[in-house]
């Protein structure tokens, strides 16, 4: 155990002036599956990339496995997937962005091809391998950024939207492959809908870039008008089983609710 992460009062304003996050402070533990949370434009991508080290905050720190602020000395241990797969993807080929960042981090050549063919495996990449990232579709793009981050293993992976565009069938496998993960995950999305299954934890962000709450996920999704305060809405099946159910926990996922269903049949 001990903490990953830890951020204190970061505020970010961009060169324009505006003000993305606003005195952040959080602190994620070793193994935790978090979600932060919060409408379009509340400041997620930017905090990602602050905690991430890939933008210096224009106030405030970020302390990493207990040990450093130098996001540098830790690039090896904390994966960015960033929200525009174009921004991974700049190789003559999808193989050599998926081995980029093993090469980079010195992994041996025999041991990033495995990692390589695992993951195409996984990913259904085998075809996609050998064509330059131009030539993929926006959903093909980001299985291959996923591809990319996965590849040198990370203790800690920091995930915008990995779902954005992708289908049903590979939601369900970046879905495993997350879960299988043996570190930390923070997932970064504006969608609720997928996170009981991903995360134990919620970080709301608010309109103004702030820290809104922290909880459960049950305690935070089932939050209407929490959630409507800021921008969103609780996933559809907390909304479908609000107001005909009269006790028990509204199910957050489709397995909750078929449960509960058969329940009642008995
Ligand atoms: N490069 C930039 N320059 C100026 N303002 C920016 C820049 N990038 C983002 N912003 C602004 O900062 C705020 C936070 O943006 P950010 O991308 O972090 O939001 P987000 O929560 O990730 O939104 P989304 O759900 O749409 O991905 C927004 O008001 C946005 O317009
Ligand atoms: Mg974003």
């Amino acid at each position: 155990m001990g903490l990953v992460i830890e951020a204190q009062n970061l505020t970010h304003n961009y060169p324009d002036g505006s003000t993305a996050i606003r005195d952040v402070t959080l602190s994620i533990e070793d193994g935790e599956q978090v979600a932060v949370i919060g409408a379009n434009g509340s400041g997620k991508s930017t905090l990602q990339l602050v905690l991430g080290g890939l933008i210096a905050p224009s106030a405030g720190t970020v302390r990493y496995f207990e040990e450093t602020e130098n996001a540098e000395a830790v690039r090896d241990r904390v994966g960015v997937l960033l929200q525009d797969p174009n921004d991974y993807l700049f190789n003559t080929t999808i193989r050599e962005d998926i081995e980029y960042g093993p090469a980079q981090l010195g992994i041996p050549q025999q041991a990033a091809t495995q990692r390589v063919e695992e993951l195409a495996t996984d990913l259904c990449l085998h075809d996609l391998l050998d064509r330059p990232p131009f030539r993929l579709s926006g959903g093909e793009k980001q299985r291959a950024a996923i591809a990319s981050v996965l590849a040198f293993e990370p203790e800690v992976l920091l995930l915008d939207e990995p779902f954005g565009a992708v289908d049903a069938h590979y939601r369900e496998r970046i879905r495993k492959l997350v879960t299988n993960h043996k570190g930390t995950v923070v997932l970064f999305t504006p969608s609720l809908e997928h996170i009981p299954e991903l995360a134990k934890r919620v970080i709301l962000i608010g309109k103004d870039g702030s820290t809104v709450a922290d909880g459960t996920v049950r305690d935070i999704l089932t939050n209407k008008s929490l959630l409507a305060e800021n921008g969103l809405r609780p996933p559809a099946m907390v909304q479908l089983f609000e107001g005909i159910l009269d006790q028990g926990e509204l199910p957050l996922t489709i397995e909750d609710a078929r449960q509960y269903l058969l329940n009642e049949r008995e």
